[in-house]
């Protein structure tokens, strides 16, 4: 019996490892210009406000690229980098927002669960996509489309290189060792001063940058079609279900296997 408890033990531990580094981010960075214009709504009045301590603050307009399931069309958290590299699977209870690199997949990248996903299930209410070193980031069509990807969350994305850049330049104005990275006991701890800053717009003390993003638009929601409760046939190869789902099914599976080995 102990033997069994050990091994299901590793078998989480396996199960959980697996998860955390496998997914990938459905976009590619892009120079083309008529790419850009026919996936980028360059004339979006959407926003990005960005506040930081002491008084910092600067506002550009972004391009709304998915509507999220339940989106109110305001999003306002911590605002953090967020990749597949160095992922666990710690969630925190304190509203961020992913910044999420468009250039390259890690190299232990998969299929299997999309980077939107994975930071709405650490607790992120939304995502900004910008690229380092290209003009804007491609949204992958097929990803777009809601018929076949539930959309977590708001996505946004910088409409130019040049809009980019500076924001991540003035995202250097904060210490980015304590704050720079998604880290949920961090900004577990943060709780108090993400959530006066929610109600006041003004960081109180130094902490993270905090980033609200404002839809100009609803743009088109094609979920209110027919997504009720998912029983939709999953034809895609990317996750349509949550992370939650996925690994209660797969910890149901290990369970329901190793009780046949036990009992079988
Ligand atoms: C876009 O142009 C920049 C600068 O020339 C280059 O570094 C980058 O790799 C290009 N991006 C793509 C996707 O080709
Ligand atoms: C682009 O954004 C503007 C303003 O937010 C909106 O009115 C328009 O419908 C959007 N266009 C597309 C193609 O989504
Ligand atoms: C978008 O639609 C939602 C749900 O219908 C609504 O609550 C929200 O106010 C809308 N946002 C904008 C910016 O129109
Ligand atoms: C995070 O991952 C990157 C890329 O794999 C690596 O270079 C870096 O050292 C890692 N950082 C930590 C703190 O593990
Ligand atoms: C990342 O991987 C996905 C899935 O394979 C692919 O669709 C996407 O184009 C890739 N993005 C980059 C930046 O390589
Ligand atoms: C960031 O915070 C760390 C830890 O408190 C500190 O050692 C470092 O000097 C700070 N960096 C800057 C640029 O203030
Ligand atoms: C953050 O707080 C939430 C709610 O209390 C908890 O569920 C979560 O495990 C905490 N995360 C970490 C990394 O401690
Ligand atoms: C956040 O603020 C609300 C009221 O604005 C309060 O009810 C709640 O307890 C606060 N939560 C934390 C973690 O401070
Ligand atoms: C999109 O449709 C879903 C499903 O009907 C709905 O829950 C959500 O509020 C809608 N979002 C917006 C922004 O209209
Ligand atoms: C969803 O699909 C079902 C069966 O395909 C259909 O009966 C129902 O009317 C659809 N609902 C909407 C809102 O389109």
């Amino acid at each position: 019996m102990r033997i069994f408890m050990f091994s299901l033990c590793q078998l989480f531990i396996l199960v959980i490892g697996n998860l955390v580094v496998n997914a990938y981010i459905p976009a590619v960075p892009t120079n083309d210009s008529a790419k850009i214009s026919a996936s980028v709504n360059l004339s979006d009045l959407s926003t990005i406000q960005l506040a930081w301590y002491p008084q910092g603050s600067y506002e550009t307009t972004v391009s709304h690229q998915l509507v999220g399931s339940g989106s109110s069309g305001v999003n306002k958290g911590a605002f953090v980098h967020f990749s597949e590299n160095n992922l666990t699977t710690d969630t925190t209870t304190t509203p961020w927002i992913a910044l999420v690199a468009c250039d390259f997949n890690t190299s232990t990248s998969s299929p299997e669960n999309d980077i939107f996903t994975l930071a709405r299930a650490r607790g992120a209410v939304s995502a900004l996509l910008y690229s380092e070193w290209s003009e804007a980031c491609i949204i992958n069509p097929e990803y777009a489309n809601h018929k076949d990807f539930d959309h977590p969350i708001d996505v946004f994305s910088t409409k130019s290189l040049p809009s980019s850049r500076i924001i991540t330049s003035e995202f250097l104005t904060i210490n980015q060792t304590l704050f720079g990275d998604f880290n949920a006991e961090r900004l577990n701890g943060s709780a108090n001063v993400i959530n006066e800053t929610l109600a006041t717009n003004v960081v109180p003390s130094s902490s993270y940058m905090f980033a609200t993003l404002t839809a100009a638009a609803n743009i088109t929601n094609s979920t209110s079609t027919n997504t009720s409760t998912g029983s939709t046939p999953s034809r895609s190869s990317g996750s349509k279900a949550s992370m939650k789902t996925e690994f209660v099914l797969i910890v149901l599976q290990v369970i329901t296997g190793a009780t046949v080995v036990v009992f079988g």
